[in-house]
């Protein structure tokens, strides 16, 4: 049986006062964390403040980058090393908007992701294609290249958490169709298989345009343990629905 989780991945957004205050409000409602793996991954500048705010709480805390080196002349750059001092314990790689916008390869990405797990911090790594790939029928083709490349030389029972998310559906208010989002969790699954001993153990997230209204049918997939989300979890009210309804499908 897979925990499921309930990601909030804030982006670019939140001060570290906006932060406090969104914890303040969504701890006041008490989220299912013992059911869940409720994860918020803030920007860099409130990770410290969120870090004492959410301590005992269950609440598990997350960043949405770091870099593959472990320290040195790298302006801007954050190791897995002080991530973790910090008492982040997931990091998301590979997201669809370092990939497109920032220009991320697969070969970045897979240093990250080693460098994530030598610091001790499970790796949340995002996969999706874009419209282009899927109109053309290349989807399913696209997320097996990232996934085996992000994770090339690795093996055995690795801590890992995946999420898929198609580059069209983020953001955009549109969402992958509950048989195609479980389609490629399947996929990944099975993918996974081949690659480490934990394939049946580790969770896929789907991600994009997830909202309370339609969080239940992607939860409801055999391959699905939760979801990603951007948007919606911006607000305590609304993060917590999700992650009432991520509790109500793990008593299922
Ligand atoms: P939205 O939920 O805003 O579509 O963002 C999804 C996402 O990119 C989460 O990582």
């Amino acid at each position: 049986m897979r925990k499921p989780m309930m990601a909030a991945n804030w982006k670019m957004n939140k001060t570290s006062e906006e932060a406090l205050q969104f914890a303040r409000d969504f701890l006041r409602m008490s989220p299912p964390v013992s059911e869940v793996d409720v994860v918020i991954f803030p920007p860099f500048t409130a990770i410290y403040p969120l870090s004492r705010a959410l301590d005992k709480t269950g609440v598990h805390l997350g960043a949405q980058n770091m870099y593959y080196e472990t320290c040195g002349a790298f302006t801007g750059e954050i190791s897995g090393g002080m991530l973790a001092a910090e008492g982040v314990t997931y990091v998301i790689i590979g997201h669809s908007e370092r990939r497109h916008i920032l220009g991320e390869s697969d070969a970045v990405i897979a240093k990250k992701i080693q460098a994530a797990l030598e610091s001790g911090l499970t790796p949340v790594l995002c996969v999706g294609e874009t419209l282009q790939e899927r109109e053309a029928g290349d989807a399913a083709a696209v997320v097996v290249r990232q996934l085996k490349a992000a994770l090339w030389g690795l093996g055995g029972d690795l801590p890992l958490v995946v999420a898929y998310e198609p580059v069209w559906a983020i953001g955009t208010g549109k969402t992958a169709s509950d048989a195609d989002a479980q389609e490629m969790a399947a996929l990944i699954r099975n993918e996974l298989a081949s690659i480490t001993t934990a394939a049946e153990r580790t969770r896929i997230l789907y991600g994009g345009s997830v909202k309370p209204d339609n969080v239940a049918m992607f939860l409801q997939a055999r391959d699905i343990d939760g979801a990603l989300v951007g948007g919606a979890s911006l607000d305590p009210h609304a993060f917590y629905r999700l992650s009432m309804a991520a509790k109500s499908q793990a008593s299922i």
